[in-house]
């Protein structure tokens, strides 16, 4: 009844804002994502029968403000008349900025549980119950590049390309560390309540994942550069738009924006884009990572860089 697993995060390039059912989080839209190779969470779980609670550690904390999500999460891959389980988490990036650590998180967690109560999930169901927790969690079941297609009902989540296929770089310039203010569900709830882009946004989802998908088919820089700058400034045009507005930049999250314009000036490929938190991801092919990593450390207000390429979903690890 113990078991551990680790998953990266995901970083969206068309992006998933906006529930089509709050209770079951089911999201309004598609999305398509890049699932990381270097940043990782790995959770250790353990059900155990003496046990009065669930307990969370998070980098060797307890961490009573996550607990009733992990709680929820575990009851529905075991079941509500389930064993109390011991969890641990561990990460080896900031936690709660927009750096997608709940995607990893709860990905990490549906694997371990499913092994520790030896259900076997196949996949799709496994990214089904950690979408239930956080949209984006889903995603990081698989590796490389990776689709959700939101039905009514369900979600399906597919790899597209591999990791192999297409390597990518991924540069997270860090802005600010800490959790943010506003939590995406919150900050989804808001949008589509009160923002008048909310509708036009997800009208226009489906084009913009057709693009994507055949530019990642096609191996055409240039042509997801546009679609992803397009689909994140669209995403924080609806959280702008918001009552009261909803803004995660800062100033070096704009820094940030002018680098990567100068970079794309002077002929890299490279792109940017952002979450719900301050800092900038940009994306480029591996010749320019370098390069662009030193850009944006030199920008003014970034506290450091992390550097990625693309990695593999959600996998068992050994006991330890
Ligand atoms: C901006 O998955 O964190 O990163 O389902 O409410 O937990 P919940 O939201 P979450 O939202 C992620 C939003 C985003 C875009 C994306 O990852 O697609």
């Amino acid at each position: 009844m113990q078991a551990s697993a680790q998953a990266q995060p995901n970083i969206a390039l068309i992006k998933y804002w906006g529930k089509r059912d709050v209770e079951s989080n089911l999201p309004a839209a598609d999305s398509l994502s890049v699932t990381l190779d270097t940043l990782w969470t790995r959770m250790s779980l353990e059900f155990d029968e003496r046990l009065k609670q669930d307990t969370l550690d998070v980098n060797g904390f307890i961490a009573p403000s996550m607990l009733a999500r992990v709680s929820h999460c575990l009851d529905l891959v075991v079941g509500n008349a389930r064993a109390f389980a011991r969890v641990q988490s561990s990460s080896n990036f900031p936690i709660g900025a927009g750096l997608a650590s709940s995607a990893s998180a709860f990905a990490a967690l549906v694997v371990a549980a499913d092994q520790a109560t030896g259900s076997h999930l196949e996949t799709n169901a496994l990214a089904r119950l950690a979408g239930a927790a956080s949209g984006s969690a889903a995603r990081s079941l698989f590796g490389g590049f990776v689709e959700l297609t939101a039905g009514d009902e369900k979600i399906e989540v597919r790899e597209i390309a591999d990791s192999a296929s297409w390597p990518l770089e991924i540069i997270v310039a860090v802005t600010a560390e800490g959790p943010k203010a506003l939590g995406s569900t919150d900050a989804m709830i808001r949008s589509a309540r009160t923002s008048p882009f909310y509708s036009s946004w997800l009208e226009q989802q489906a084009a913009d994942m057709e693009i994507a998908r055949q530019a990642v088919q096609q191996k055409d820089f240039a042509k997801l550069a546009a679609v992803a700058e397009h689909n994140c400034l669209k995403m924080h045009s609806v959280m702008w738009g918001s009552r009261p507005p909803i803004v995660y930049w800062n100033q070096a999250t704009i820094a940030c924006m002018e680098t990567v314009r100068a970079l794309q000036a002077d002929g890299h490929s490279v792109f940017f884009t952002i979450d719900a938190g301050p800092q900038l991801k940009a994306v480029c092919l591996p010749e320019d990572g370098d390069y662009v990593r030193a850009a944006l450390e030199q920008t003014g207000g970034v506290i450091r860089v992390l550097q990625s390429g693309l990695g593999a979903g959600a996998r068992l690890l050994e006991q330890v």
